[in-house]
């Protein structure tokens, strides 16, 4: 590896990656763990590559949908989050994830940092009193539209949505509806893969709603500043985590800001695609420079969601195959970008092909030479003689999937060699 870094970087320099901060009203699922695993592996890569590297994690504490976990769990809700995310540090942990930075939306700093925000962006004018009324699902923590309910039911959490009309402090979104445009036309590689740009610039197209960033206040989530009978939407604050972790607003945040990329599913595309950089458009700091979107695991073609009861535990899985494997396997099973099933016989087989015969005979066949025939002494390596730039091209450009079969073409080089 020595050598392929000398090879790759010619100058050292500063990667900062996030993933989406997690709900915690349960434990990660494989679904979830999914997008938090491949920032793992690109975190360690570009780390391998001699890169100062940031990959933050976090907890999303706000809200509803928290308050409501509280509630069924019978505690006060300060202590349930405590207990709650500290499980998820040690599922993190059990699974090997390497991140460097936690954010917990509940920290006095997330509140410093998003009164900054809310700051900024009243101050260029983009912030107003209006009436809201429309139907929220507190399994999204969003409003959903008529037509996107099945017999009148959130398809996705099988519940009503709520019937809601208040006095909140609403965001004007649309009017970076063109900004918003024009950014994504100017940098195509701000969204990826291009698939999920050309929704989100269809989406655009259709033309953008103002935005409500408050809620009439349960006692729980940020309270709106100078007005505590609101507040502020969870979606609002939770975006901010990725400024706060990297200590916006003091002046040093710029040394990791703007992000390289943000590492997200489908399900959040138009949160982090539309509203955070219309946020911070209007909050005057620049945008990220990437948001890679992922697709889902499905079992039977459904997502896997605790609120469809489909879902598997990742630290099971791994306490049975090895972090590695997992990792492995949840890679190396689907285009990264895409959907695809998530099968136990699949893992078993490709655990056994792959990783045991392939890989594993590989290793084998290499360490029992080097000891024969080299006194067990492996010394300089020469050039390889399969050109490894594809493989770089692939983690660079965040294709996983590719980068793995990439890496195979070598391990059945070797054997056959
Ligand atoms: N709290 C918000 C994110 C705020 S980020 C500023 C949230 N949380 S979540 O817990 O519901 O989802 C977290 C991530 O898990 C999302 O990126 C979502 O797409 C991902 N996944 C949830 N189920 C998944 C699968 N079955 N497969 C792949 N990813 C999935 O949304």
């Amino acid at each position: 590896m020595a050598a392929a870094k000398t090879r790759y970087t010619s100058f050292m320099s500063k990667f900062y990656i996030t993933t989406p901060i997690y709900y915690i009203n349960g434990l990660p699922h494989v679904g979830t763990a999914y997008c938090t695993i491949a920032a793992d592996v690109v975190a360690r890569y570009h780390r391998q590559q001699g890169n100062e590297v940031m990959f933050s994690a976090g907890t999303d504490e706000n809200g509803q949908k928290i308050l409501q976990a509280a509630e069924q769990a019978k505690k006060k809700p300060s202590v349930y989050v405590d207990e709650v995310a500290e499980k998820w540090k040690t599922t993190w942990a059990q699974l090997g994830i390497s991140y460097d930075r936690f954010i917990r939306t509940t920290e006095p700093r997330h509140k410093k940092a998003v009164y900054d925000i809310i700051a900024k962006v009243q101050a260029k004018g983009d912030i107003y009193k209006g009436i809201y009324e429309g139907l929220y699902c507190v399994g999204h923590e969003a409003f959903l539209r008529p037509d996107e309910l099945v017999d009148g039911k959130c398809p996705e959490h099988n519940t009503v949505p709520e019937k809601v009309k208040e006095e909140n402090y609403f965001f004007k979104l649309k009017k970076y509806q063109q900004p918003l445009l024009d950014h994504i036309a100017k940098h195509p590689e701000f969204i990826q893969p291009a698939t999920r740009r050309n929704e989100i610039v269809a989406f655009l197209k259709r033309g953008l709603e103002d935005l409500s960033i408050s809620r009439k206040r349960a006692n729980w989530g940020i309270p709106w500043p100078e007005d505590s009978s609101q507040a502020v939407y969870v979606w609002f604050d939770a975006l901010v985590n990725y400024l706060t972790v990297v200590d916006y607003p003091d002046a040093d945040y710029t040394k990791w800001w703007p992000a390289d990329v943000h590492l997200v599913g489908k399900d959040i595309s138009r949160f982090h695609c539309i509203y955070w950089p219309a946020m911070l458009m209007s909050a005057g700091i620049e945008l990220p420079k990437q948001v890679f979107v992922h697709g889902f695991f499905t079992i039977d073609g459904q997502k896997i969601s605790k609120s469809l009861g489909n879902a598997i535990d990742p630290v099971e899985l791994a306490g049975s195959y090895g972090v590695d494997a997992l990792r492995f396997y949840l890679l190396r099973e689907i285009s990264f970008g895409g959907d695809g099933e998530f099968s136990r016989e699949r893992f078993h087989q490709v655990y056994n092909t792959e990783l045991a015969n392939e890989l594993g005979n590989a290793v084998q066949r290499v360490s029992t030479m080097v000891t024969r025939y080299l006194g067990g002494r492996l010394g300089v390596l020469p050039k390889a003689s399969h050109d490894v730039g594809l493989y770089h091209e692939a983690m660079n450009g965040l294709r996983l999937d590719r980068a793995l079969d990439e890496l195979w073409v070598h391990v059945k080089g070797v054997n056959q060699y």
